[in-house]
């Protein structure tokens, strides 16, 4: 023990890479044990990290290793719910990726565990810590659009398998929705836009949506990369959603999901307010007196699906100050599963073609 906090790395897989190199340059965590389904995989991680630390083929076992404070939980979305409820009764603070889990009944299984544990939480919405995103809200909330009445957000990316973890989430066991897969992010954006103050998500408080699409059962797959076509296994669900949002703070919303699009990934975002508009990276505000043009803002936007350039350093070294400060993260469970509640509430509109009030 040498005074940082332990991290345990459980899923080794794509998005592992990153939360292993952010635990890594985090001067306050060492990387002390990495597990996944396979042994062999989580010692591949741990190869390729440069880490001399015990390997594990369970989550159970890892648990046992002295010296662990944080769980980092990678695995896919269907097995969240048992490793989030395995780690908080042992008592570990926990990163957890998105999706949450699978279903409403899940969620709150592992909000209990979480209460009950007492440990602190981060959900990987990692693009609230993209320079695009801090940027627009710090404008927000020094009143460059005055009052925020509405907001467009947009995930489209086709989600094909390319993507390693394609298999568990093409199905409607694995994945459920494109919304829960993917389009969770837009969600998520959606909130954080709607509220103008620089670390607040709005609160949703009604939802209506829509699935439809024309992938079908089509088993011919993109690939955006190589922009090049094959063969291979069918998404299980629709491939396109779109879901309207009414806000807590009278500001409305829409998210459009597209796991089919035939195009370069892309995450288009507009805030309106009644003194100017951002749209992606320009901004028309009234703080701009005599402005003839948009003002382009020149940084990183949330233009890329690959978890490299996801701003994970960001969000890591955000929980671990929450941690050794006592605080919580403003992307705790809690906040999190408000977005989660849309996607759920957009599941109950296509059974009842009904508006679906919030919380569920
Ligand atoms: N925040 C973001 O922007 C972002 C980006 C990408 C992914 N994600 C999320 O991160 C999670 C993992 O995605 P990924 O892209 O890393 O997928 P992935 O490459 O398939 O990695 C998941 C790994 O988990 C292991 N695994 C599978 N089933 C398991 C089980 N039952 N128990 C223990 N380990 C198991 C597998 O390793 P083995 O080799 O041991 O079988 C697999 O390599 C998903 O929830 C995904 O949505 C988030």
């Amino acid at each position: 023990m040498n005074g940082k906090l332990g991290v345990l790395i459980h899923g080794a897989g794509w998005v592992s890479t990153q939360h292993v190199d952010a635990f890594k340059t985090n001067p306050h965590t060492d990387v002390v044990a990495i597990s996944s389904r396979k042994l062999s995989s989580a010692q591949a991680r741990a190869d390729e990290a440069g880490l001399d630390v015990p390997c594990f083929d369970s989550l159970d076992k890892a648990l046992q290793t002295q010296g662990v404070d944080i769980v980092s939980i990678c695995t896919p979305q269907h097995v969240h719910t048992e490793n989030v409820i395995a780690a908080a009764r042992a008592g570990k603070h926990l990163v957890i990726e998105k999706p949450l889990c699978n279903s409403v009944s899940d969620g709150r299984a592992m909000a209990a565990a979480i209460r009950a544990a007492g440990v602190k939480t981060v959900v990987c919405f990692v693009l609230r810590w993209n320079p695009l995103f801090q940027t627009i809200k710090r404008l927000l909330a020094d009143d460059a659009l005055g009052h925020v009445y509405a907001v467009e957000t947009g995930y489209q990316s086709y989600n094909g398998d390319w993507w390693s973890g394609y298999g568990d989430a093409r199905t409607k066991a694995g994945g459920v929705s494109s919304m829960l897969v993917g389009g969770c992010h837009a969600v998520d954006a959606l909130r954080w836009f709607a509220d103008p103050t620089e670390f607040g998500a709005a609160d949703p408080v009604e939802v209506f949506a829509y699935a439809g699409g024309a992938r079908g059962s089509s088993t011919r797959q993109y690939n955006p990369s190589t922009n090049d076509w094959h063969e291979g296994e069918p998404l299980e669900y629709e491939g396109c959603e779109m879901a309207l949002v009414k806000f807590s703070n009278g500001v409305i919303g829409k998210i459009t999901v597209n796991h089919e699009c035939i195009q370069p990934y892309t995450f288009p975002l507009e805030v309106f307010g009644d003194r100017g508009t951002i749209r992606d990276n320009r901004v028309w505000s009234h703080k701009f007196p005599g402005q003839k043009d948009w003002v382009e803002l020149p940084c990183i936007g949330p233009d890329s699906a690959d978890v490299a350039h996801h701003p994970f350093q960001g969000e890591m070294d955000h929980f671990v100050d929450c941690i050794l400060t006592d605080c919580e993260s403003h992307c705790n469970f809690e906040d999190a599963w408000k977005t989660h509640e849309v996607v759920f509430a957009a599941q109950e509109c296509y059974r009842t073609g009904q508006p679906v009030h919030l919380p569920l």
